[in-house]
Order: C-alpha cells, then structure tokens, then sequence
C-alpha cells in the first residue's frame, strides 16, 4: 500500500463510498432535495451544476479533507508563485502567465516574464494586423488570403480547437491545419490553396519534431517551386523555443514569434503557438480569450477550495475514477463549434496524467487519469450514448452547454438544449421495470412478449454528470472553460502526486521511430524486434 491509498483520508473516503453505494442518485434527491441548488458553483460566467455526481455533503468534505491532506492549497500556491513544479525537467508550469494583463507581475527564477508576454503578443497583434489588413503582401504582391498552421500535438489541437469554436467570429484570413506525417493531410491543404496568397506557420516548441519538420520542409518547397527562394521570407513565419533550429530552417529571427520553457505543449494555445487563432478573429478577441482564462486563473488562484471550480471539478474526477470505479470520462459538448474540444481535452488530461510512478519516482497503487473520450451531443446520442445509458460499466459524462446563440435557428437551439438536459436526467434517473411494464401494457403488450421485452427497456440510471453552462460561446467563455479544464488538470495531479507537466511517455515511441526509420533505409534492422522485423519484411 502506498502512503496515499494508506493515508487516513483515503481509507475514509474509500469507506464513505461503500456506504453510498447503498443510495441511488434518485434516493439522494430524496434525502437532500437542495441539491439541486447547493451542489453548484459558479466562476468566470461559468456554471458548474453537479448535483447529479453520486456525492453527498458527507463525501464533499472528506474529498476536501483529501485535498488537504494533499496540500493542494500549497501546490496552487507554488504553481502560482512559478515554482519548477514540473521537476522532472527543471521548469515552471508557467501558462497563466500567457494571459496575465500587462503590468501584473509573475516572475520565473526572479525575472518578470509578463513584459516579455506582451512585447510577443504585441508583435502577433502587429503581423495579424497587417495581414488582416492586406497591408502584408506576398511575393507577387498579392495578400494573403489563407494561413497554413504547421505543427502536432499542442502546437495544433489547441489552436485548431479555437479556431473551429470561433469560427462565426472569424473575419481574418481563412485558417488551415496541418498536423500528421501522412502526407495526405498536407497535399490536401495545399492543393487548393494558391502560394503567391499563402502563409505557412511552422509551430513546434522544439522545432525538431519529426512530423512538423517534414510537412514543413514539404510546403516549403511547394512554395519555393512555385515563388522562388526568395519567397520564403514573405510566405513563412516560425512559432518556437527554439531560434537556432528556426534560423537553420531558413527563417529569419526577425520572422520568428517566441515562448519559452515554461510553456508546456498541451498549454501553449494562449502564446504565439495561438498565432493563427488571432490572424483569424483579431488582437481584441484574441485579448477576450485571455482575459476568460485570466478570469478563471483568479478564481482558481483565490476562491476558497469548497467554491472552486477547478478544485470541485477535479475532486469529483478522483471520486468517481478511484472510490466508484468508473471506467472512463466521457465529454460531451453540445456546440458543434466544439467539435475539436475533446482531442483538445484528450492530449491535455491525458499527456498530463497517464502516468504511473509518482513524483518521487514510486509506482502507484491507484488508477490515473481514466480515458477521456466523446464528442459533440447531439450526434453521439445516435453514436455511443446507448453504451452510456445501459452498457455494463459506468462512465461518467460531463455535459458541456453554451445556453445562448443559435439565434438563427431559436427552435433547433431549444432541441439541442432540451436534449442536453434530458440525456444527464435520464442517465441519472433511469427507468426501472415496472415503468416499463406499465408503458408496455398500455401499448397492449402481455404475456410472454410482455416479460421478454421489459429486461431490454430497463434503464438502470444512477450514472453521474457534471453539467457546465456558458452564457454563450465567445472568446471569453471559451478561455474561462479552457482554463478550467487546465485547472482541473493540475489538481488531480495534486491529489494523484504525479507531475502532470512532463511526457516521457512519449519518447520511446519517437526514439523507435528513427530506428524503424533507419532500417528502412538500408540500415541495421538487427536492434528491431522479431515482431517488427517481420512486419517491415513484409512491407
Ligand atoms: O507528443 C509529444 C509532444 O512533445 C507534445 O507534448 C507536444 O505538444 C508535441 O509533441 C509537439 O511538440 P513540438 O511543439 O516541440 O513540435
């Protein structure tokens, strides 16, 4: 046993969720009827209504007492302070720093870093000005009417994501995305687009990335066959770390746009990696983006730990994976405008804590981040919702609702809010049989029929959700829902004792990758395993 699962709160915890187990949803309804109204919380316009999470006030406190016993009031503390919380590599967590307002003042190893945030946010507002303005012209002269934003993993799914969800709002150049080494991502982009009108972002932290730098190599020689070299300089800027790396690309510093070492990946939309989300909607609603996730950051920072979004969120995440068992976490956003948001989620819940050692180094004796899956409602009540509904396991949901827009359409607005609400009811609810006994007898339905057919209708309900409400998808309440997933993120972490800003995990993989590479070229396959070897043989 670990000294966390050991630990007195665990063990109370784990007690308490034994006890529960014996009350449905509906019965705590019954015993509390002002839960409806006392487990909500509210920040930054953000809604946060879970009162149809399998907790009562008994099991809130003792998650509380965890979360104490974890310090976690601490690590906000530290992360806030810009302390190296990601020690496995030395660095700060630094993001909330990305949107502070010029002038606060958040210091990493004793130096201002805000100045330095805002001469970057500065020089995107000065080239996303000019190229939205058709003052930027490209090497024919023409300007640009397409931006090409070349990367993977955290330097694409965040502003990708963005991009999609504010797409209504969008009045810049058009915004393309390119992340996969399959070349036919790339060909696709770039056949319909024309060069002399055409600007590539290459974005990669590390500028080294195997993926980014080939498709990147590739459109730069699409645009250098059909412009010339010369072209280069008016058709393609860089977002890195890395300025040795960018210049040996052929860019000039001059045309790099820059973050630093306490940026993560998964964290970076809100830095120059975002350069493509503000050439799309503009420096000020790029600035309402911040200033959304800014708001949450101050919530987070300061709102006592019982009122706290991101605190509540995450404690309620460790409840259901580690004291009910849940098998996953399932994500379903009722915007088709966010659509990206659970490839989003997935990279930053899931790079960040799937992790089985903790931060001194011990296996853990517990489960991680559960696997975060789903997509947008209504399309996945037709897709996996059955298995949600009556499959064997329980997964919990988190419903995601902008309550305004749809102005165009007030009627389909009202369906797809209705089927928000109805999904969480009815998996909490469910039905039990002698509902549908009665439902099936008043259609006419007896004998053996009858009694074959009810076992099939049965809903078991009881199944948890969190229900999030945005007054409206814009850019402020987009940052604010951002920022507390990132939140969220940070405080399992806590809870779990892992670092949730390092990714080993990923390497292996990309190490192998250059060997599988290398013996494809002629070299030395002996290093490969029997297993690989034989598939490359047959290739
Ligand atoms: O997949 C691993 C990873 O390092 C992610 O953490 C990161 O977001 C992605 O690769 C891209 O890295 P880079 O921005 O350095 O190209």
């Amino acid at each position: 046993m670990s000294v966390l699962t050991d630990s007195h709160a665990w063990r109370a915890l784990r007690q308490h969720a034994e006890a529960l187990s014996q009350s449905s949803l509906n019965d705590l309804f019954g015993f509390e009827p002002q839960r409806a109204r006392q487990f909500t919380a509210e920040a930054a316009g953000l809604f946060l209504d879970y009162s149809k999470q399998r907790v009562d006030a008994r099991a809130l406190e003792l998650l509380l007492g965890l979360a104490q016993q974890q310090d976690l009031a601490g690590w906000i503390r530290r992360l806030f302070a810009g302390d190296l919380v990601n020690q496995t590599e030395g660095r700060a967590a630094y993001h909330m720093a990305l949107r502070a307002p010029r002038g606060l003042r958040m210091e990493v190893r004793g130096h201002d870093v805000v100045a330095d945030v805002h001469a970057v946010l500065d020089r995107m507002a000065a080239l996303a000005g000019e190229l939205r303005s058709g003052a930027w012209r490209g090497a024919t002269g023409r300007p640009i009417t397409d931006v090409v934003n070349i990367g993977i993993g955290g330097s694409d799914l965040g502003p990708r994501m963005v991009c999609r969800a504010l797409a209504a709002a969008a009045d810049g150049p058009r915004t393309h995305f390119v992340a996969n080494v399959d070349g036919a991502q790339l060909t696709q982009a770039l056949g319909r687009l024309d060069p002399a009108a055409t600007l590539l972002i290459i974005t990669s932290k590390t500028f080294t990335t195997l993926e980014t730098m080939a498709n990147a190599r590739a459109a730069r020689r699409w645009l250098t066959d059909a412009l010339g070299e010369a072209a280069v300089s008016r058709h393609c800027v860089a977002v890195s770390t890395n300025r040795a790396e960018v210049e040996k690309f052929g860019i000039d510093a001059e045309r790099m746009y820059g973050f630093w070492d306490w940026v993560g990946g998964r964290y970076s939309l809100w830095s120059s990696v975002g350069l493509s989300i503000m050439i799309a909607v503009g420096p000020a609603r790029f600035g309402e983006l911040l200033a959304g996730a800014h708001a949450m950051d101050q919530h987070f920072r300061s709102a006592p730990l019982p009122a706290n979004l991101p605190v509540l969120l995450g404690l309620l995440g460790v409840w259901n994976t580690n004291f009910l068992g849940a098998a996953s976490q399932v994500v379903a956003p009722y915007a088709q405008d966010l659509e990206y948001f659970v490839a989003w989620l997935q990279q930053l819940e899931m790079e960040s804590n799937g992790k089985s050692v903790n931060r001194q180094g011990l296996p853990v004796d517990y489960a991680t981040t559960p696997a975060i899956w789903g997509d947008v409602g209504t399309n996945s009540q037709h897709a996996f919702f059955q298995m949600l509904h009556q499959g064997s396991a329980v997964h919990p949901v988190d419903f995601i609702l902008p309550t305004g827009g749809g102005e165009a359409l007030p009627e389909q607005h009202r369906m797809l809010i209705a089927n928000c609400l109805a999904q969480s009811a009815a998996l909490m609810r469910g039905k039990p049989a002698i509902q549908v006994r009665g439902e099936l007898q008043a259609q006419g339905l007896q004998g053996d029929a009858l009694e074959a057919a009810i076992p099939h209708r049965v809903f078991s309900g009881n199944r948890p959700s969190n229900t999030i409400l945005l007054p409206r998808l814009d850019a402020f309440h987009l940052g604010a829902l951002l920022a507390l997933y990132e939140h969220r993120t940070f405080v399992q972490s806590v809870i779990w004792n892992i670092n949730a800003f390092d990714q080993w995990g990923v390497e292996l993989g990309k190490q192998l990758a250059q060997s599988v590479l290398g013996a494809m070229h002629g070299g030395d396959a002996a290093a490969l395993d029997a297993s690989t070897r034989a598939l490359l043989a047959r290739l």
